[in-house]
């Protein structure tokens, strides 16, 4: 009776807790919006022209360090150069705005803009310099790509930095190559083209689109691979692997000598 008492609350505090956590997520990115950048937040009145819109969207959110014209206030660089896909890049995950100065922006949760207004803000820094369009009509396909070609590009090009499965790994001077599982086809595609922070650009002459559609198709591919069998460790390596086998076996072990222990009582 008293297990039963004690069972429910505590399922009911459990219920809470997983509904409250993203809410307070969603909110902490949000405030971060407005009071680190002053962005509008309104979404349902603004310009027809996508162009103003995403005038007035980039001076309030992006001009305090980028400069009015593209042009860049040291230490935030100059992006007029960059092109639409650098924009939707880092805006669509979410690095861009910066909330502090910081030496690599990383990936959000959430964006902190629509996808909307993601487009103008990409639309109106293409007009301040020359940089790659956003790669729309280049991704289209890859799921029909060469998945062998696309391992092959992947384990030369991109494994010594975000490692073999793509989980990510530590870089010079503090920085990080990310776990490439969350990242969408067309921002995968757009990071080989802008080369984001540490990353190298990958143009068309060193790895052509039908390279780059296969190195997403891998990409997707590393993400629900079939595993050969057993428990999935989220691919830690073989030294974590190895000791979870250590103390989880020897768990069950002390577990069995208890019960026994208790039996023989
Ligand atoms: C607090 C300052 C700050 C704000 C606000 C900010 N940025 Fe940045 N931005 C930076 C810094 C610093 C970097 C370089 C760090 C990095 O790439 O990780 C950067 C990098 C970028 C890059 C990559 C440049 C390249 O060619 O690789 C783009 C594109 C960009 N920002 C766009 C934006 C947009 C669009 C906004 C507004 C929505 C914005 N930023 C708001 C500081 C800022
Ligand atoms: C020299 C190391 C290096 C190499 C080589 C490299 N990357 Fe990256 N990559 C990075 C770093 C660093 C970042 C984070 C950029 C940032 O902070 O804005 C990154 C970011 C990314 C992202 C964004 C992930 C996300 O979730 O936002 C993708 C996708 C990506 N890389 C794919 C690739 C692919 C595909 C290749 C090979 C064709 C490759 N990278 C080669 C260092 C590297």
């Amino acid at each position: 009776m008293q297990a039963r008492a004690f069972r429910r609350p505590a399922a009911a505090l459990l219920a809470v807790a997983f509904a409250v956590l993203p809410a307070t997520g969603a909110q902490a990115a949000d405030s971060a919006r407005t009071s680190g950048t002053g962005g509008s937040g309104s979404t349902t009145s603004h310009p027809s022209d996508p162009l103003v819109w995403g005038k007035l969207l980039y001076e309030e959110g992006c001009a305090s360090c980028h400069g009015l014209q593209g042009q860049g206030i040291a230490p935030s660089p100059a992006i007029k150069d960059s092109g639409a896909a650098a924009v939707d890049f880092e805006v669509s995950t979410g690095r861009m705005p910066l909330g502090t100065i910081a030496n690599q922006a990383l990936r959000r949760a959430h964006s902190l803009y629509t996808a909307e207004e993601t487009q103008a803000m990409a639309q109106y820094v293409a007009t301040l310099g020359n940089g790659p369009a956003i790669p729309t009509q280049q991704v289209q396909g890859w799921e029909n790509a060469d998945m062998a070609l696309g391992g092959q590009v992947f384990r030369t090009n991109c494994a010594q930095c975000h490692s073999f499965s793509g989980q990510g790994g530590a870089l010079t001077w503090g920085k990080q190559a990310p776990n490439l599982m969350k990242a969408t086809p067309t921002q995968i595609y757009e990071a080989m083209l802008v080369g984001p922070n540490n990353m190298p650009k990958f143009s068309d002459q060193t790895l052509p689109p039908a390279e780059k559609r296969a190195v997403i198709k891998y990409i997707e591919f590393l993400r629900q691979p079939d595993n050969p069998g057993g428990l999935d460790l989220g691919r830690l390596g073989p030294v974590s692997e190895g000791l979870f086998g250590w103390f989880g076996g020897f768990g069950i072990l002390v577990a069995i000598a208890i019960w026994i222990g208790v039996k023989a009582k």
